[in-house]
Parts: structure tokens; C-alpha cells; sequence
């Protein structure tokens, strides 16, 4: 089941994935699905603005991220590592060991699936924030992907190379060919789960999710079997639906 939100500007829609956010961190001890892209990175900024200002501490918070290119050292400054301590965790009072990303510069890379797996299935995430690929892709898992699927290596199709290019000098070469992504069945193990998507290349993508067939055409809409999604738009990303 659905909650759709469709607010007004990009703002507006990170401050909504914040309200909920904000429920779940004051939680105990929350457990934390995190995202890379775009996307959540407005919310990321309310988190850091309400940690500053409100002292809401994440001393006790535990976080997963969803993927990692493989072959790029945990420093490149492309990595989903540094983007989110730059983005999120340096900004906040998180411990370091509290953190997970899967590691995409281990020789064993299989190896490093199955141990993030069971780093993961050793939790409950309260709180899985995505984004959507152009193609309909969560985390990294793209069309084709298991519904069953846990941690694994997946290909990255040339749309999303292509997309993610922006972050290359624009230069599809650079991006890696392949990632270390949270299955699909790992993510569906949340309690929640918030989806952001902006803008018109987000609509397609966001109609298959809510009201295309259930495919792995199109990963997204395995979230249609999870009782509690709630998905944030802008009127662009909304279009279709
Ligand atoms: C990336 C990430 C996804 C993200 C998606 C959309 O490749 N692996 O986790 O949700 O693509 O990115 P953006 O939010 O920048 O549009």
C-alpha cells in the first residue's frame, strides 16, 4: 500500500520525507536504510539543520546504506562513502562503527555480499529511504533483478551509467560497469519505507512503481506487496499517476 504525498517544490518534498524521519530517529536505538543520488540529499540537509539546532543526536543510531560502485576506493571522491559522510554522516554526531556501506574495493567482492548481508540481517531497518532510477531501479538493483534477491553484484544498465554520468566530468566511460547493492528482498525486510522522486525523468519510473504491473521490468514495483511505503513527489515526477 501507497501513501502519496505530492508537495510543491523540491523543499517541500524533502521536508515531508523529514517529518517521518524525524519520528523514527527519536526512537531508542533507530536503524537507518540510507540512500545516495540526488535525492535524498535536501532531506539529509533537514537532518543536519535539526541536529544543529535542536540537538537531535544519532549516538545510538545504526545505519545501512543501500550500494557502492565496485572498483572505486572508499576515498574517491565519487564513492557513495565519501558522498554520504560528506553529505550526512561528518555532520552529525553518528559513531563511525555505527555506519555500514558495503565496501566496493575488496578483491572478494561475493565474499563482501555475503558478510553485508549478514551484517544487515542481523537488524531491522525502522526506516529504508530510496530513490528511484529513470529506469525504475532501487539501490542499484536494476530491470531483471530477483524480487528474491539479497546483497549482490549487479550490472549497471547504460541508462543508469548515463544518468549518473553528471558525476563522471560527464564522461559515461568513468562510471563503473558494476555496483554491490541490497537485493530486493533485503529492502522489502524494512518496517517503513519513504521513496523521493523529482522531476519529469522521474515519471515513468514512478507510474511503473504504483500502477504498472508488479515486474521485474520495473524493481520498484515489487514495493506494491509492502504495507507501508510512502512516497514523496514533485507535481513533475507525479505526472503520470
Ligand atoms: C542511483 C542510486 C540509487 C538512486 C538512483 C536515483 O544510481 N544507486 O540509490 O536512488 O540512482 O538517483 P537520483 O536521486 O540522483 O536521481
Amino acid at each position: 500500500m501507497f501513501n502519496i504525498i505530492i508537495a510543491e517544490n523540491y523543499d517541500q518534498v524533502s521536508s515531508e520525507a523529514f517529518k517521518i524521519m524525524r519520528e523514527v530517529v527519536r526512537k531508542e536505538a533507530p536503524v537507518l536504510g540510507l540512500a545516495t543520488g540526488s535525492s535524498p540529499v535536501g532531506l539529509y540537509k533537514k537532518m543536519i539543520a535539526d541536529h544543529n539546532s535542536n540537538g537531535t543526536s544519532y549516538k545510538n543510531c545504526i545505519t545501512f546504506n543501500l550500494d557502492e560502485y565496485i572498483g572505486l576506493p572508499k576515498n574517491h571522491e565519487q564513492s557513495y562513502w565519501t558522498f554520504m559522510h560528506e553529505n550526512l554522516f561528518d555532520n552529525i554526531d553518528i559513531p563511525e562503527e555505527n555506519i555500514h556501506i558495503p565496501a566496493g574495493d575488496k578483491e572478494d567482492e561475493e565474499k563482501e555480499c555475503v558478510e553485508y548481508e549478514t551484517a544487515l540481517a542481523a537488524h531491522v531497518v525502522d526506516l529504508q529511504v530510496l530513490g528511484i532510477g529513470s529506469d525504475g531501479h532501487i539501490a542499484f538493483n536494476e530491470p531483471g533483478a530477483s524480487f528474491d534477491s539479497v546483497t549482490h553484484i549487479m550490472e549497471l544498465t547504460e541508462q543508469t551509467r548515463r544518468d549518473n554520468a553528471r558525476f563522471f566530468d560527464d564522461d559515461i566511460t568513468q562510471v563503473p560497469t558494476h555496483a554491490i547493492t541490497m537485493g530486493l528482498a533485503s529492502i522489502m525486510r524494512a518496517r517503513k519505507i519513504i521513496v523521493i522522486a523529482t522531476g519529469a525523468n522521474k515519471a515513468d519510473a514512478v507510474y511503473g512503481m504504483i500502477k504498472g504491473p508488479k515486474t521485474t521490468d520495473c524493481p520498484a514495483s515489487i514495493l506494491q506487496d509492502h504495507d507501508d511505503v510512502t512516497v514523496i513527489l514533485d507535481p513533475a515526477a507525479a505526472a503520470r499517476l
